[in-house]
């Protein structure tokens, strides 16, 4: 399968002189299979077009942001249309407040929203208001569990000095014992649990949470005055019409938000109960862009469409049907997957799979083949995608195990 990629290289050679490292961050391709696309041309409904002009559906749907589909009509028009009104004003619009009051009607835990850029500004907000809340210090966090690239989250410490991230404890994800173990640790100076909603760190198998290891997170935060706080930056509106630890039951005092929430427009958002308002009307937080309106008119207007639609559905069944059919593909040609995690966030590791060789091999086939997939991190499927896609990708699959088997 022969793919043109000169532009590519092209780009490449020009960015390693004005960019430190040609790419840096989540999209930098330097852990991918060889030969992946780094810059890409266009995007539309569920695939991508690379500068190349090669086209693929889309498993990564920008690492989150794109639920809805890239340039979806009615939320871009939202976007634009507030763009010509005003956008990063001197001032917020009242915008603003209608997308807070979406937001605090589609979140059950949620009495008030703060808006911010990315995801690594919501949880820092959340553990500020945490601290400030309690007077404490101290957070206990799951080993592995990704909150953010900032000195006191950032999973590479280069640049970072061990004050940064100084006041931190951490437990094993779903083992109730390990988070009992922390807290206790931390004394009288529990600040905040954090949590992730689902485990989906990077190159492991993702796990749901335990709906024991949730309560445990609650009840130890309500016996000790802590606040319990879930990151649904990832996998926010993808698994529940609510914060996705409504799906255990627990309500925790602050949610973190990003990516998917305008689908892809940039805003993030924290979300707190009551509880904690004053806490968090307490910290100094703030930003140029933060306020800016056209990304919140867009949000009010993927709100509508998570509450309107069947978004949900569609992308649970076709999840499903991805994996059934990866699954069964896979079998036919003796290989066998573990797919973990919801099916709306796959995740595809081969058996027997040291240094992921066959991983990288099979994705880096299935990208040949116009199918995007990770071989280590979650995916995302979106509402755009069709059962075609989805039959499309497993024909490709089919064909891609047949091309491993061979090798
Ligand atoms: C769970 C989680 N928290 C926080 C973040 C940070 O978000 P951002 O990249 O928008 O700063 C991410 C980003 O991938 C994430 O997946």
């Amino acid at each position: 399968m022969s793919r043109v990629n000169s532009m590519d290289l092209a780009l490449r050679a020009r960015a390693e002189a004005v960019i430190p490292g040609g790419m840096y961050g989540h999209q930098s391709v330097a852990l991918m299979p060889e030969g992946y696309p780094q810059f890409f041309a266009r995007a539309e409904g569920a695939h991508l077009w690379d500068v190349d002009g090669n086209r693929y559906l889309d498993f990564m749907c920008g690492y989150g942001p794109n639920l809805f589909g890239y340039g979806h009509a009615a939320i871009d028009g939202a976007y634009i249309d507030q763009l010509r009104k005003g956008d990063a004003m001197t001032g917020p619009a009242a915008v603003m407040v209608e997308f807070a009051e979406a937001l605090v009607g589609q979140v059950a835990h949620a009495d008030w929203a703060m808006f911010c850029k990315n995801g690594s500004d919501a949880n820092t907000m959340a553990l500020m208001t945490a601290r400030a809340h309690t007077g404490r210090k101290t957070v206990v966090l799951a080993h592995g569990a990704y909150h953010g690239a900032q000195p006191w989250s950032t999973p590479v410490p280069a640049g970072t000095t061990p004050d940064d991230r100084a006041n931190q404890i951490f437990c094993e994800y779903n083992d109730v014992e390990s988070l009992e173990k922390a807290v206790k640790q931390a004394g009288d100076d529990l600040a905040a649990i954090f949590a992730s909603p689902i485990k989906h760190d990077v190159f492991v198998d993702q796990q749901l949470p335990a709906p024991e290891y949730a309560a445990a997170a609650r009840r130890l935060c309500d016996q000790s005055g802590a606040l319990l706080v879930v990151d649904d930056v990832r996998a926010g509106f993808r698994l529940a019409r609510d914060c996705s630890w409504s799906l255990v039951d627990v309500k925790p005092d602050l949610s973190c938000w990003g990516k998917a929430i305008a689908n892809g427009h940039p805003i993030s958002a924290l979300l707190g109960a009551d509880v904690a308002r004053k806490a968090a009307s307490s910290i100094y937080v703030t930003g140029s862009y933060w306020f800016a309106a056209a990304a919140m008119a867009a949000g009010v207007e993927t709100l509508k469409l998570i509450r309107e639609t069947d978004y949900l559905e569609h992308t649970r069944r076709l999840g499903l049907a991805l994996r059934e059919g990866f699954a069964a593909a896979a079998a036919r040609h003796g290989f066998s997957l573990r797919q973990t995690g919801p099916a709306e966030l796959p995740l595809i590791m081969f058996d027997e799979d040291p240094g992921l060789k066959k991983g990288y091999a099979w994705c880096a086939d299935m990208m040949r083949r116009g199918v995007y997939l990770h071989p280590w991190h979650n995916m995302f499927i979106c509402q755009a995608m069709t059962d075609a896609d989805i039959a499309g990708a497993v024909e490709a699959a089919d064909g891609a195990f047949a091309a491993l088997k061979a090798a």
